[in-house]
């Protein structure tokens, strides 16, 4: 069954906690909340000490008040489950609830979120609490997506408790049927770590030295699974009462621990929490990232950001405000990439408590804050976007994500360097396709990758034979694959292909790796490529093109002369290999070179302060332009187009009739055009160029 949000227009608000406020002051909150554009408020995320005050006796009094005061004010509800954050009644009845770290330390009660989410105990209490929430409100008219629990992964994300480690083992029976099966996968031969039986298994605590890989990458697996099994737990429970009403739970941007994609299958929405920070110049390219994960999660369908700041957050060591037009420029690039909704942590800033510093839509000078002036001109603006709902990004090149492989690379210790993980090499690769105007979906391995023309694997430690035959078959249909340093490793349990690396890759690949060169901290080598030398850093190999031309070789140091990128035509379609972890440059010269053989149109010129993206609607697609420089750009629009949001006066065109527009420092262009136009981008210093 499809469950979709019925909402009118692009959802608009943030996350209320009117538990933290006299009454009176919620009237107020809803006048305002109008007066901004609100549409969407999500309330109840930590509120289960206030439902269920005492064991078993629920109060929702005030929580029906809340939502019946935001329903005939025309607000529609994201109504959490509550079950976030167990009460106290709870953790003292049963201080077995709380989570425990990897050395035993175990976790107090005092901050939010804590529990084991293998505890039987937690959820039961949890899903009761879940069926009243259910029961309460989910024939409410005003209630129209349930937001179950709150950032899985937050604050806790692994637990070595006891009630974990039985979970654990029932897991690993699950998976392996048989002791030996385990110790097969496990090479307990290794170490003397043979087991005679399951009981005799622990999750992977502080030990001696370096704790077996296998039983680590076991543990990322099951914590994850634990966590979603928890959520599907919720899931049902919500499902039995109101079949009809989407679910979500709010992910946390590309969060290591938990495998999005699995969470995606068993949610109807997916949505995010995003905090790109202000201090950090890069910080909108890693947004771009993340955000091409959320579509990528649910096939490219349309998202909500869930929470953004308005402003500065509370939670890092220095916490810097979005400067005006800032938070803005922000959310148009999460509209940009396929969100059909804006909103906030939170609606009101806090008087008190860890987050009293958090910026909020209405700060805490009231109407007059700039959030609230800035946030309510977005609230009117975004009115008129309505169009935009449903409509999907278009992107010509994809980028593989595995949790697996991530997994498996993350290892603490034990590998021929611990500087290399499949973030930091998705990122370097990212910065580059951003750099030359490409934009970029996250993809899973299984997906429909027919699309695109190229497909990115920064990464890819862990690989299967099934996988290796997906990208083999996507090459062979005419796409071309880019394969980055230390992948085709090993296998699914984390034992070195019989060979070595690329292990599956090869017949791909056409090369072997002989030895990782890793680099030691600080120093880089170099790689020659069209008489040019680049950086690498990080990692490089001693690699043999056997059935593959050399496109670029290292430069100097005991590599020299040796193959370090290489390609391998299959059909029209070829597979690149880059050995090392190239610097920007060298990633950015490389890039250029991959898109432009592979048909895909790069934009020079306006620099990484620009992005362009395209969604696609049923009738006209969307160009959006976000201009994060210090300097003006001319945008040429198509004859015809209609601008939907844009800052200047049109320098020469009137709004319908296309022409130049003026697009000033840290503007935004929204344009809705036939499919066939794009919309045309330009640096005041640069050339015109097509995008
Ligand atoms: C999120 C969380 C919110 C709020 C926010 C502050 O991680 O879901 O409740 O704490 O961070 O940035």
């Amino acid at each position: 069954m499809t469950r979709t949000l019925e909402l009118e227009g692009i959802a608009f608000g943030g996350d209320y906690n009117p538990e933290q406020w006299p009454r009176e002051v919620w009237e107020e909150d809803v006048r305002l909340m109008r007066q901004a554009g609100v549409n969407f408020i999500t309330v109840s995320v930590f509120s289960w000490p206030l439902l269920e005050p005492e064991e078993g006796r629920f109060d929702f009094g005030w929580l029906d008040d809340v939502i019946e005061l935001l329903h005939v004010n025309g607000i529609a509800v994201d109504l959490a489950t509550a079950t976030a954050t167990p009460p106290a009644w709870l953790i003292r009845k049963y201080p077995e609830i709380l989570p425990v770290t990897a050395d035993g330390t175990h976790l107090e009660f005092g901050s939010r979120q804590a529990y084991c989410f293998s505890s039987p105990i937690f959820r039961d209490y949890a899903l009761r609490l879940t069926r009243a929430m259910a029961e309460r409100y989910g024939k409410h008219p005003a209630v129209r997506l349930w937001h179950v629990s709150n950032e899985y992964g937050d604050h806790v994300s692994r637990c070595w408790c006891d009630a974990s480690a039985v979970h654990f083992r029932s897991w690993l029976r699950g998976k392996y049927g048989s002791i030996g099966a385990l110790n097969e996968a496990w090479g307990t031969s290794c170490w003397g770590q043979h087991y005679l039986d399951f009981d005799a298994i622990e999750p992977p605590r502080e030990s001696t030295g370096p704790v077996n890989s296998t039983q680590r990458l076991d543990f990322e697996r099951f914590s994850s699974d634990a966590m979603l099994e928890l959520f599907t737990a919720e899931v049902a429970a919500l499902r039995e009462v109101t079949p009809e009403l989407p679910v979500t739970t709010n992910f946390m941007s590309i969060l290591h621990d938990l495998d999005y994609f699995a969470f995606a299958d068993a949610e109807d929405i997916v949505t995010d929490d995003a905090y790109p920070d202000p201090a950090d110049p890069g910080a909108h390219i890693d947004a771009s990232l993340n955000y091409a994960l959320m579509r990528g999660a649910k096939g490219g369908a349309p998202w909500l950001l869930l929470e953004q700041s308005a402003s500065a957050v509370s939670w890092r060591d220095v916490n810097v405000p979005k400067a005006p037009g800032v938070m803005r420029l922000d959310s148009y690039q999460a509209l940009a990439h396929g969100a059909d909704g804006i909103m906030y942590f939170q609606w009101r800033a806090a008087k008190f408590g860890p987050e009293k510093f958090h910026a909020a839509i209405l700060g805490h000078r009231g109407e007059a804050s700039r959030t609230f002036v800035e946030c309510s001109a977005l609230g009117a603006e975004l009115q008129q976007l309505g169009a935009l709902k449903g409509s999907r990004v278009v992107a010509d090149v994809a980028m593989l994500l595995d949790w697996d492989a991530k997994w498996a690379l993350a290892a603490p210790d034990s590998l021929p360097t611990n500087r290399l993980s499949w973030i930091g090499q998705a990122r370097d690769w990212h910065r580059a396709t951003f750099k030359l105007g490409v934009t970029v979906d996250l993809v899973r391995a299984g997906a429909d990758w027919s699309g695109y023309k190229v497909l990115l694997v920064p990464n890819l430690y862990l690989a299967t034979p099934e996988l290796a035959a997906q990208l083999e078959a996507f090459a062979a249909a005419g796409g071309t694959v880019v394969v980055g340093a230390f992948s085709g490793v090993v296998d699914r349990n984390d034992h070195v292909h019989p060979g070595g690396a690329p292990g599956p890759l090869r017949p791909l690949l056409g090369v072997e790796v002989d030895e990782v060169w890793p680099l030691p901290d600080g120093q880089s080598g170099q790689v020659l490529m069209d008489g040019v030398r680049y950086e690498v850093h990080t990692v490089s190999e001693w690699l043999d093109a056997v059935d593959a031309r050399t496109v670029a070789g290292y430069s100097g140091g005991e590599l020299d002369g040796r193959p370090a990128v290489t390609n391998r035509q299959h059909g029209d379609g070829g597979a690149w290999y880059v050995s090392g972890a190239l610097a920007d440059a060298g990633m950015l010269t490389l890039m250029r070179r991959i898109l432009d053989e592979s048909g895909v149109p790069v934009r020079d010129g306006a620099g990484p302060d620009v992005e362009v993206v395209v969604r696609r609607g049923a009738d006209a697609s969307f160009s959006f332009v976000l201009n994060r420089g210090t300097t003006a750009l001319d945008v040429a629009v198509p004859a015809g187009a209609a601008v939907l949001v844009g800052d200047a006066a049109a320098s020469g065109a009137v709004p319908g009739s296309g022409g130049l527009r003026r697009l000033p420092a840290r503007g935004v262009l929204v344009v809705t055009h036939d499919h066939s136009d794009v919309v045309r981008v330009v640096a005041e210093s640069a050339r015109l160029q097509a995008v």
